[in-house]
């Protein structure tokens, strides 16, 4: 499967996947559908999914059912199901309707201590309910200034993603947790060195079943700016927290595949 991305370069079909993290009540489903109406009947140039909470997986797959909009969760449990109070099983997921889920988020890690190798679990555990993974990964403020953005982005794949990864079960979100929800982005020549070596990490472990895996670009991505996010080679899509709450920033940001938008 292959397209093009907004710079004309071509690669791995893109993909727009809304974070609605923890906001969203049942009023919400109304952005969806505006979503869903928005999109070509054909089908957009891009692939579409939001991760809504856990709530909302069930009843927003139901209200998409039959359109081109995906939806995903935004965490599972590492364990197939069992003694975990509040958790939420990959298995539980797929059976609300989500074909993927977004694991080892900045602020997973961050707020819930996540170290490499508990997303590791998680996305094993995803695979075999048959789900896609998003995974995860990004450099702090602090990390940037000292010059570590690859070498903690290559650190977080290594131990995040398990062997035998493909471009069928897993995406890999590149999000500079500085980036996020500040309206501040990194330049488009600094997005395009982390994508490179991501890229490049992927290549050396995976080999050519790396070659399609998706790598999407997250943090403050707008209708604004998305244009020029996207357009960067190796940046496949993006992840969008706070401008997917809305229907018409949403598809403002699914607009630039658009040729004519
Ligand atoms: P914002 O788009 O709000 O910066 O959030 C990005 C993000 O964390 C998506 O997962």
């Amino acid at each position: 499967m292959s397209s093009t991305n907004p710079g004309g370069a071509a690669g791995p079909h893109p993909i727009v996947v809304g974070n609605w993290k923890m906001n969203g009540l049942k009023t919400a489903l109304t952005e969806a559908v505006k979503v869903k109406d928005g999109l070509p009947a054909a089908g957009a140039p891009v692939d579409v999914m939001i991760c809504p909470p856990a709530t909302l997986v069930l009843v927003l797959a139901e209200v998409l059912k039959g359109s081109h909009v995906r939806v995903g969760g935004q965490d599972c449990h590492a364990a197939a199901s069992g003694a975990f109070t509040g958790d939420v099983a990959a298995g539980m997921l797929l059976d609300g309707g989500a074909s993927a889920v977004i694991l080892g988020h900045s602020e997973r890690r961050a707020g819930h201590g996540e170290r490499d190798w508990d997303v590791r679990a998680k996305v094993v555990t995803a695979h075999a309910a048959g789900l896609t993974a998003i995974v995860c990964v990004g450099e702090t403020a602090g990390e940037r200034a000292a010059g570590l953005t690859e070498t903690v982005v290559r650190r977080q794949l290594a131990g995040s993603l398990p062997d035998g990864i493909t471009a069928a079960n897993t995406i890999v979100a590149y999000e500079p947790v500085w980036a996020i929800g500040t309206g501040l982005t990194p330049t488009t020549g600094d997005v395009a060195a982390v994508h490179a070596a991501i890229h490049s990490a992927l290549g050396e472990r995976y080999g050519k079943d790396a070659g399609g895996v998706r790598l999407l670009y997250g943090g403050s991505v707008k209708p604004s700016n998305a244009r020029e996010l996207l357009g960067v080679p190796h940046v496949h899509g993006a992840l969008v927290g706070g401008a997917s709450l809305t229907a018409a920033d949403f598809l403002g940001i699914i607009k630039a595949y658009d040729a004519a938008g």
